[in-house]
């Protein structure tokens, strides 16, 4: 990164794009300062890989319990990422969690997309407002004009299946309905958090990974996780308030809606 962000938070950082994240930004040439890995199961067999990730990172790490679903946990979290940043706030935040149910219009269930939404809409607009002080306090320290993820932003996963514009090409292939519809309301969220919080200088992003062999895109992924990750860690370097509000792919290209 180039001015490194030194307070990170990543959500579903145990497995897929979240661990593949941590574990780029720990072994860095100028890693982050504090990078707290959140999950929802700490100390469940689940959490194996990002808890000795952490131990050989003492002073960096710091693995948090968040459920995305939970309020609760959201603002647990909070207040314990609050009491070791202080009033140096919280620069760089990672809406990654995320979940997929398959299945097209006629097979979704109301449970399914009320799960979906959940935990890819609700769980990033809870996060975004539990987080925001130590965002703003961030923003506030920094003494920095402009935008940056070294200042203060909030970065979310996107998806081309939550853009409008290619439903046509690519609605036979995916029909993942209730995934489709919550990524595109993640989207709505991410620019009206940036129209809403432009004058607090805190950049908002959506960054979409690629199509990625983790557990959610699955063997026939185009990209490893390890590819994609290095590109949006690179991308998230490179942003300033021109990119507020931008939908971006891993590449730093500009997609469309
Ligand atoms: N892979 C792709 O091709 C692709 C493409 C576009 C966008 N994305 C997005 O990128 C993000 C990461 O995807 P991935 O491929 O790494 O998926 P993944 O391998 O399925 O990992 C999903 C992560 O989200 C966590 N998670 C799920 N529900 C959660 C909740 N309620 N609270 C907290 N954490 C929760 C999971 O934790 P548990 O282990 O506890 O389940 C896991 O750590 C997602 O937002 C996804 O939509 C992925």
């Amino acid at each position: 990164m180039a001015a490194r962000a030194v307070s990170v938070l990543i959500t579903g950082a145990n497995r897929g794009l979240g661990l593949e994240m941590v574990k780029q930004m720990v072994e860095a040439s100028r890693p982050v300062g504090k990078l707290f890995a959140c999950c929802r199961e700490p100390d469940g067999p689940r959490a194996e890989a990002l808890q000795t990730l952490a131990k050989k990172h003492p002073d960096v790490i710091v693995v948090v319990r968040l459920d995305a679903t939970d309020l609760c946990s959201i603002q647990l979290c909070a207040k314990q990422v609050g009491s070791v940043v202080g009033t140096g706030g919280l620069n760089l935040l990672i809406n990654n969690a995320g979940m997929l149910v398959k299945g097209t219009l006629q097979e979704t269930t109301t449970e399914d997309m009320q799960n979906t939404f959940n935990t890819n809409v609700v769980g990033p607009m809870n996060i975004i407002k539990e987080f925001l002080p130590h965002l703003r306090a961030a923003a506030k320290a920094s003494g920095m004009p402009g935008m940056s993820s070294s200042k203060a932003a909030v970065v979310s996963m996107a998806s081309f299946l939550g853009s409008m514009a290619n439903v046509k090409e690519s609605y036979v292939i995916l029909p993942v309905v209730s995934y489709r519809v919550s990524k595109a309301g993640l989207h709505m969220l991410t620019l009206c958090a940036a129209e809403e919080l432009k004058t607090d200088e805190i950049l908002f992003s959506l960054i979409y990974p690629g199509w990625v062999r983790t557990e959610m895109g699955g063997d026939e992924g185009e990209i490893d996780a390890p590819d994609s990750v290095k590109g949006m860690l690179s991308v998230m370097a490179s942003l300033t308030e021109k990119q507020n509000g931008a939908f971006l792919s891993y590449q730093g290209s500009t997609l469309p809606w």
